[in-house]
């Protein structure tokens, strides 16, 4: 199938599509490319909607339902919009023990938006998520695909002002 686009009116962009057939080439067979393709396409639309998660099927000749199973499962997939910093707390037991519900609420204090919300300047949404396989330094969150360790309220608000 071509980079246009089949039934859904997206479609990749040449950069994209670019690094789509790059990445086809070390995998067996399209089918596999499954979890890199969901990764670009969040990239390039923001998240995964309904429509683009069709377009992804599309391209690896797979059921919308194998596509819509992997990409619930996994957090890192995002369903719904976002801000361009996307902040993911983990509040299971050891993060929460060191204080991970005291970042949720500064995070709510400072942004002023509840979890899954987005800041209407477009720049900040934030989640609660589950271990984030860091609990040695606990507690901590995730930006993008950036982790920021050994958090207190001081410190998060440290890392806010450096992302406004
Ligand atoms: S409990 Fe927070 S990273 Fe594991």
């Amino acid at each position: 199938m071509s980079a246009e686009a089949g039934t859904t009116n997206i479609a990749f962009s040449a950069a994209t599509e670019q690094v789509f057939d790059k990445t086809l080439g070390k995998y067996p067979n399209k089918r596999a490319a499954l979890l890199p393709t969901l990764r670009l396409a969040q990239d390039e639309f923001g998240y995964l909607s309904n429509d683009v998660m069709e377009y992804v099927a599309e391209r690896l000749d797979l059921p919308l339902s194998k596509v819509l199973q992997v990409a619930t499962f996994y957090t890192m997939f995002y369903k719904r919009p976002h801000g361009r910093f996307h902040i993911e707390v983990c509040t299971s037991v050891p993060c929460c023990m060191m204080g991970g519900y005291d970042i949720m609420r500064q995070l709510e204090k400072r942004l002023g938006i509840a979890p899954g919300e987005v800041t209407e300047d477009g720049k900040f949404s934030y989640a609660e998520a589950e271990c984030l396989a860091g609990c040695g330094n606990a507690p901590l969150c995730q930006v993008n695909s950036e982790y920021h360790e050994f958090l207190t309220p001081a410190i998060l608000d440290e890392l806010i002002d450096g992302l406004q």
